[in-house]
């Protein structure tokens, strides 16, 4: 792509012409956009960048590993990986509320970041891979007021506090084109395709408390739902799918046997920009099969539910 080749060398300028000698230190959520934004920032000053990856124990099944050895092995980028999630779900033990639940995380996120940085002797600016939908933090629906849906997940106010300046390469781009951008930097398309990904994890997928036990039920069921997405050849038409655990029980039956285990939400919706989504049309037997599969090999699930609400009115994520 021509104009992309182009962009990512007007970009490289601009984040040297930006960054001159300083030190910059970028947080890795395990997401395209951070990534991308660490692999572009490393072209263009190489050493004088270190990433940071906090893992608040909220990702998926694997996913941890899988960016930590992409950031090592193939970019041989300096990366550090802080293991935080004893941190994390101790300090939401009994916390139910949504709202409460991201500013939790989001503060205990600049908490350990703000450590880190200072373990490795600060940095001079800070980088973000904020695009331009977060830009636009608040929506408005049909020229009414401005409303905050829901507090964003992100290392504000560290900035200011550890006296950083930004550097946001990715400030203009829609998420197509992040992707894009992701590929001419030689990205692998596994990792350029991937689904959205919230900052606060699993936590916003586990509507109530979040709990250790819950959060294993939640992954298990999710990887076999993305699972049978692949295998259906659906998971590049789809913006972005996954799986929300919720705190309902009812009552089933196993062999002779009566169940009383939880209900399992299944979600996808296609989007361009995340900004508004409608929920995608599944075959129903695709719907069945993957429901029979979670319900047979996830201990604790014995009911599975597909949501077909788009947004508006609905939000993507749950909470
Ligand atoms: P909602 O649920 O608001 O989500 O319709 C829109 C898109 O944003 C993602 N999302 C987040 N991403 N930090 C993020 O980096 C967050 O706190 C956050 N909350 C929602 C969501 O997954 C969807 O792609």
């Amino acid at each position: 792509d021509w104009s992309m080749a182009a962009y990512k060398e007007e970009a490289i300028e601009k984040i040297r012409a930006q960054v001159g000698d300083g030190r910059v230190i970028c947080g890795l959520s395990g997401g395209v956009d951070s990534a991308v934004a660490a692999v572009l920032i490393h072209e263009a000053i190489g050493d004088q960048l270190t990433c940071v990856f906090v893992d608040h124990g909220l990702m998926r099944k694997d996913e941890a590993t899988e960016v930590v050895s992409l950031f090592r092995g193939h970019y041989n980028i300096p990366l550090v990986h802080v293991d935080a999630g004893d941190l994390f779900l101790g300090q939401l033990a009994g916390v139910e509320d949504p709202e409460v639940k991201r500013k939790t995380i989001g503060r205990l996120f600049i908490d350990v970041f703000e450590d880190e940085a200072r373990k490795i002797g600060g940095a001079d600016f800070l980088a973000q891979g904020t695009l331009y939908p977060d830009v636009i933090e608040s929506v408005s629906f049909s020229g009414g007021p401005s409303v905050t849906i829901k507090s964003h997940h992100n290392v504000g106010g560290l900035p200011e506090r550890m006296n950083m300046k930004l550097v946001e390469p990715l400030r203009e781009l829609f998420k197509d084109e992040v992707r894009a951008l992701g590929r001419e930097l030689g990205l692998p398309e596994a990792f350029v395709g991937r689904h959205p990904f919230p900052g606060p994890g699993l936590a916003i997928r586990c509507p109530g408390e979040v709990t250790r036990e819950k959060l294993e039920t939640l992954r298990q069921a999710d990887a076999i739902y993305l699972e049978e997405i692949r295998k259906a050849g659906l998971y590049d038409q789809i913006w972005q799918a996954f799986a929300v655990l919720t705190d309902v029980r009812t009552v089933g039956v196993m062999g002779d046997g009566r169940t009383y285990d939880r209900v399992l939400a299944l979600r996808a919706v296609t989007s361009v920009d995340g900004m508004t989504a409608d929920f995608y049309p599944y075959e129903m037997n695709f719907l069945g099969r993957t429901a029979t599969r979670i319900i047979n090999e996830v201990r604790g699930v014995n009911r599975v539910v597909y949501d077909v609400t788009s947004k508006p009115p609905g939000t993507i994520e749950w909470e």
